[in-house]
């Protein structure tokens, strides 16, 4: 399903897992089986939602994924094109992510099944995009200094054939994406539980210099209860007030 055929970009499906008071930090809610057997629902209503590609933010990536590791730099002088580089990849399964200081340190270009992205301006250094190239990683450029989020989702539906994206948090990207008008639809998976710290980051995060316009408004599709008293709503996006 496209959601415009002038702008050919990806439908963007934005999955969360939430506290009842919309908070997203799943560590901070303690180590124990029953939250953590809570916190599985992520990827239960993400298999049942089936889509293979799945992009997230910077910090959820080191987080989650890459262990924090540091960015590798090939040894010598390279200078390398800025053009796209979409490696060979036997796979419709994609895991991406936004990187435009090319903070990332990436060893392989694999997440399990998944091939990865990333997507970086064109100002990071030759010999981080050198090394990447030797892994066989593929990158996407979207702006010279600063990312624009519509010509990466553009790209990653001309290039990778992506016509449906999960968009995974944090609360910063999700907040990015929103900001851009860039969400179709919004699947929030509430779970019996209170956060209650201020600090804790919420669904999504704007900064208040950059926001556009006032709160974006949804229309309720589906309300489902599933295991263990969680709530799954499923809401398409209408506009922006
Ligand atoms: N409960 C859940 O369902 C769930 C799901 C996912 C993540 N999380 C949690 O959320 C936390 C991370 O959230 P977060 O909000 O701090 O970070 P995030 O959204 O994962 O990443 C933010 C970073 O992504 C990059 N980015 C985002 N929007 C961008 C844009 N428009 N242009 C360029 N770069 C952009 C920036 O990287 P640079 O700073 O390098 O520019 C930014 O600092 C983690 O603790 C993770 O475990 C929870």
């Amino acid at each position: 399903m496209k959601k415009d055929e002038k702008t050919k970009r990806p439908y963007v499906i934005c999955l969360m897992v939430t506290s009842l008071d919309g908070k997203i930090l799943a560590e901070k809610w303690g180590d124990t089986p029953t939250v953590n057997k809570l916190a599985d629902k992520f990827e239960i209503v993400q298999d049942r939602i089936g889509i293979p590609a799945w992009i997230v933010g910077r910090t959820t990536m080191e987080k989650d994924f890459t262990d924090y590791a540091k960015p590798i730099l090939k040894k010598g002088h390279h200078e390398i094109s800025r053009e796209d580089f979409v490696a060979t990849h036997n796979t419709k399964r994609f895991a991406i992510t936004i990187d435009g200081s090319a903070k990332l340190g990436w060893e392989e270009p694999t997440i399990g099944d998944d091939h990865v992205i990333t997507i970086l301006t064109e100002a990071v250094p030759d010999a981080y995009l050198a090394h990447l190239k030797d892994i066989g990683l593929s990158y996407l450029f979207a702006g010279k200094t600063v990312v624009n989020l519509e010509v990466a989702l553009e790209k990653l539906y001309s290039l990778f054939g992506i016509e449906k994206l999960m968009l995974e948090g944090g609360g910063k990207i999700n907040g990015s994406f929103l900001n851009e008008g860039l969400i179709d639809e919004v699947n929030q998976v509430i779970l019996p539980m209170a956060d209650g710290t201020i600090e804790t980051s919420t669904m999504f995060e704007i900064d208040a210099k950059k926001k556009k316009g006032g709160a974006t408004l949804m229309s309720l599709q589906e309300v489902r209860k599933i295991e263990d008293d969680a709530v799954w709503l499923t809401y398409k996006v209408v506009g922006r007030e």
